[in-house]
């Protein structure tokens, strides 16, 4: 990592977003999102793709500032298709307060699209993913399952209610959940999404230097998420983050495994996983509420050896 004083966070420790010091009151905090459609509707996929990509701010505990579109579109597709994508993430721009300042448009054959974001923060207040500390709380915003509902969407075994519920959810801003854990003070936080409800959480034991324990019972799920894990509907990128992973992960007999299956899935924006001291939990759940901010109290900073997880059913 380049080693020039002003960069509060690089990429030494796969957190969200580059966080660079332009003065003792503001840093800049930047990042770059973008992936093919996971949904249909391309009004829906542009606001899925911006919230995703605004999420890294959120997680770092900042504000979204400025916006540049990330285009690849196929010549032989309706034009038309590309003005919905690109007005859907307009829509998540403007809902965060950021403003659109450009973007660039390439030819590819498949489509592509998201967002390149800059946003500023207190460098005093910038929240890493790996401050997390002995006896913390750890919460998660939004619910699992993203992953599993999108491959049942490719293979059309999702029902439209599951299908609406999947797109609230991607669409849905981190913002409430980051303007609550910035109002309480937090030690850690990062967005849960490719790397998964477990990826993420190791991502953070790691690099804190503790282990984590997990709750599966604890967990908020998509509707159809379980029914549709069962019957296998499990994302590629499930099975490569477990292989990856599972050498670090304990998981107490008798777990339900299709739970595990959906905690090592990928998530597409997802929600933030926080890690509080137990002093300030009660008033991040009060701060969650006053937020309408969905939460689930997941599991503590205790119960496993440094850089390891630990998943068990119940706390
Ligand atoms: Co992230
Ligand atoms: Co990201
Ligand atoms: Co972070």
């Amino acid at each position: 990592m380049p080693d020039d004083p002003r960069l509060l966070v690089g990429f030494d420790k796969a957190d969200d977003a580059g966080v660079f010091r332009i003065s003792d009151q503001m840093a800049l905090i930047q990042t770059v999102d973008f992936f093919t459609p996971m949904v249909d509707d391309p009004y829906s996929f542009g606001q899925i793709a911006a919230a995703n990509a605004l999420s890294d701010v959120y997680a770092m505990g900042g504000k979204p500032l400025t916006a540049m579109n990330i285009v690849c579109f196929p010549e032989c597709l309706d034009v038309g298709i590309l003005r919905e994508i690109i007005k859907g993430g307009l829509s998540k721009i403007e809902e965060a307060g950021a403003v659109l300042v450009g973007g660039h448009t390439i030819d590819d054959a498949e489509p592509k699209y998201g967002l390149s974001v800059t946003g500023v923060i207190d460098p005093q207040r910038v929240t890493t993913n790996h401050g997390a500390r002995e006896e913390d709380c750890l919460y998660m915003t939004k619910s699992l399952g993203t992953g599993i509902i999108a491959t049942a969407i490719k293979g059309e075994m999702a029902d439209e209610n599951q299908i609406a519920a999947v797109i609230s959810s991607m669409t849905a801003l981190n913002d409430r959940a980051r303007d609550a854990m910035m109002e309480v003070g937090v030690n850690a936080c990062t967005d849960v999404t490719g790397f998964g409800l477990l990826g993420h959480a190791m991502e953070m034991a790691e690099g804190s230097g503790v282990g984590i324990e997990l709750w599966s019972d604890s967990l908020g799920f998509l509707p159809g998420a379980m029914e549709l894990a069962n019957m296998g509907l499990i994302p590629g990128g499930a099975y490569s983050n477990r292989d990856y992973l599972q050498d670090r992960v304990e998981v107490e007999e008798g777990l339900d495994l299709t739970c595990l299956d959906i905690m090592y899935s990928p998530e597409t924006s997802g929600g933030l996983l926080i890690s509080v001291d137990q002093m300030s939990s009660r008033r991040l759940e009060e701060e969650f509420v006053r937020q309408g901010v969905v939460f689930f109290k997941v599991g503590r900073v205790k119960g496993a050896k440094p850089g390891r997880i630990r998943v068990l059913r119940r706390e």
